[in-house]
């Protein structure tokens, strides 16, 4: 027999039957494959329940029973060996490594304490633990309200079935602190009836109703991102009755924001220092990721930080919710080509450019406040300082933004890059009107930038008694949290379950 290339050349619909065969049976070929793929997903969902549990069931191993791989790597949330450049799962005391966040939010509870978040496991304990919750023992109050455990434990929905949502947030936090036990977890995300993705948070319902939106009516992709946009934005405490808020009536840019805040005259605290009006930027981690090239290109928080794995043949999703640089292959590798080492860096250099401006507005805050205080012992008027106070509230409210957005400078650098600029025009009018005053006052130096370099020196700057406030939690720990647990422990054996 002639070679086929000859064959083609005297009879060329032979060569046509061939091309065509081959298309056919790639096209087979194909459809064999997905439908292998789609029985492995049907694989995953075609598990028999072992046991049937309220749709507000708040013990995560209890849902785990019915779910073995997504629970066992959700308690993988626990591992605290992970640490990036400039985040990742390890206890980091921000104070410790930036004293100068002590003189920014003096008068405020973050002066006391402020870590780097870690997994979601530790959610309970690390709130129990940080000194700005206070030491609620022997009749005292906690300084903070119950809508501080809004974001930290499936208790919450279900506390707020029975209580109601307003009720929930009234009263101190250690009211409910026997109450709310169980870390973040299934019945924050899942509907336990067919685990489809649910909002059980009632703030981001009500956020989008006032925008004129439905959340009801989101797509799939959406709601990836949305479980997490319960707890991971701004917010704030609501009237006398704490009532937790989006500030979104107007959008969600940090400038629709600050409008929203201003109109409504909302402040956070009053600045010890500067007696500026402030406000705290929480985690608008939603608000600045939607900004950033990967929200256009229409990618959600679960595809870098909830990406699919494989065990033993089944594919399912990572219930490890973590820094996505700690499983590029898994994460960013699925679209990007490039080198594990490549991708780090573009990170890491992201991060460090912002935060090179980042650190010089921090400065000129620090100065502001400084200044700001040093016109005010000088006797100036409150007419002279309205504007400049409005100033470094806006500035720092800016900076505060993309600190407190922890994925900010990668999820979206171009905008966290642009709000740092307008926080230092702003910051630098501020000491401008400063230099002013201060010179109307007759003083023609410069006000000596404080002597912070650790974190001791700035809270004893800003007069802080920390180890009483150590002494006091110590007290706490000891004392309370082993009876919350107890009680926790006994109404818990009261929860029914039923085995199938
Ligand atoms: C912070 C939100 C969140 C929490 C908490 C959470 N999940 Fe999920 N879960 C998701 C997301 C997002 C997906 C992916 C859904 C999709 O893309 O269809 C998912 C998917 C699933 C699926 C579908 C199969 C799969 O793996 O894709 C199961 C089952 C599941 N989760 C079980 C659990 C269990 C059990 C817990 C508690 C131990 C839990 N989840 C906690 C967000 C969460
Ligand atoms: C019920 C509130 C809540 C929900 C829902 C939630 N988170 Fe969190 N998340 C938190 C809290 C609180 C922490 C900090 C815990 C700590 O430091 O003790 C945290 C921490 C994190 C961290 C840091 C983990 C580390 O190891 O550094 C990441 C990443 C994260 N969350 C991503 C997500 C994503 C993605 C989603 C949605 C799939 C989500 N979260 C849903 C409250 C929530
Ligand atoms: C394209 C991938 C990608 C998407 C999508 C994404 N992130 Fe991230 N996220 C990252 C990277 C990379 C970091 C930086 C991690 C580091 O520096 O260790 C990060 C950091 C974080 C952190 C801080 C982690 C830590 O270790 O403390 C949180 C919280 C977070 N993202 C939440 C979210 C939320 C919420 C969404 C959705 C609104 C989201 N991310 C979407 C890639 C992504
Ligand atoms: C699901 C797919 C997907 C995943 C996962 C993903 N990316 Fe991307 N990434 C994209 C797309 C799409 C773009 C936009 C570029 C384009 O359209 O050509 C992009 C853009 C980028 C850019 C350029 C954007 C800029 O700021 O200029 C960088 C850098 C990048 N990705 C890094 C990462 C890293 C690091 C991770 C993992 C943490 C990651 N990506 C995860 C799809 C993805």
């Amino acid at each position: 027999m002639k070679p086929i290339s000859d064959q083609i050349k005297e009879k060329p619909w032979k060569g046509w039957i061939l091309f065509l065969g081959t298309i056919i049976i790639v096209f087979f070929l194909g459809l064999l494959a997905s439908s292998i793929i789609e029985r492995r997903a049907e694989a995953v969902f075609a598990y028999t329940p072992k046991i049937e549990h309220s749709q507000w069931e708040p013990r995560n191993d209890v849902w785990g029973e019915n779910f073995p791989r997504q629970f066992n790597r959700f308690l993988q949330t626990e591992d605290q060996s992970f640490k990036s450049k400039h985040l990742g799962s390890t206890h980091r005391d921000m104070l410790e490594e930036d004293p100068r966040l002590v003189v920014l939010w003096a008068g405020y509870g973050f002066a006391k304490e402020y870590n780097q978040g870690k997994g979601h496991e530790h959610a309970i304990d690390d709130m129990r633990k940080i000194l700005r919750t206070g030491a609620p023992v022997d009749g005292k109050k906690s300084p903070m309200p119950n809508t501080c455990w809004t974001c930290k434990s499936p208790d919450v929905p279900r506390m707020m079935q029975q209580m109601g949502v307003a009720e929930f947030y009234k009263g101190s936090w250690e009211t409910l602190g026997a109450e709310i036990v169980n870390n973040i977890g299934c019945a924050d995300c899942h509907d336990a009836q067919n685990m489809n993705l649910r909002i059980s948070r009632p703030a981001l319902v009500e956020a989008y109703e006032r925008m004129g939106a439905d959340i009801n009516t989101v797509s799939h992709q959406d709601m990836r991102k949305l479980t997490c946009a319960q707890c991971h934005v701004e917010y704030y405490f609501k009237g006398d009755g704490k009532y937790l808020t989006f500030p979104w009536d107007k959008g969600i840019s940090v400038e629709a924001m600050e409008e929203y805040y201003d109109e409504n005259n909302i402040k956070d605290w009053t600045h010890t220092i500067s007696k500026a009006p402030m406000l705290k930027a929480q985690h608008p981690d939603y608000e600045l990721f939607q900004t950033g090239i990967h929200a256009q290109r229409g990618l959600a928080c679960a595809d870098c930080h909830m990406p699919y794995i494989n065990e033993g043949g089944q594919k399912f999703t990572d219930h490890k919710i973590q820094s996505p640089l700690n499983n590029i292959a898994n994460t960013c590798q699925i679209c990007h080509r490039e080198e594990t080492s490549e991708l780090l860096a573009n990170v890491y250099e992201r991060q460090d450019k912002i935060k090179q401006n980042r650190d010089k507005l921090e400065e000129l805050l620090v100065s502001a406040h400084v200044e700001a205080g040093k016109a005010w012992e000088l006797g100036a008027q409150e007419n002279q300082m309205t504007s400049i106070l409005q100033d470094i509230r806006h500035a720092q409210w800016r900076w505060d933004f993309v600190a407190a957005s922890h994925g900010g400078s990668f999820h979206s650098p171009i905008e966290s890059a642009r709000i740092i600029s307008t926080g230092i025009t702003i910051a630098q009018e501020a000491r401008l009107k400063l230099a002013r005053v201060l010179a109307s006052l007759n003083y023609n130096q410069e006000v000596p930038y404080p002597d912070i370099d650790t974190k001791a020196k700035a809270q004893k700057f800003i007069g802080l008694d920390i180890e009483k406030l150590n002494s006091d939690k110590e007290k706490f720990m000891f004392k309370v949290v082993p009876e919350w647990d107890a009680e926790a422990k006994k109404r818990e054996k009261a929860y029914e379950t039923k085995n199938l």
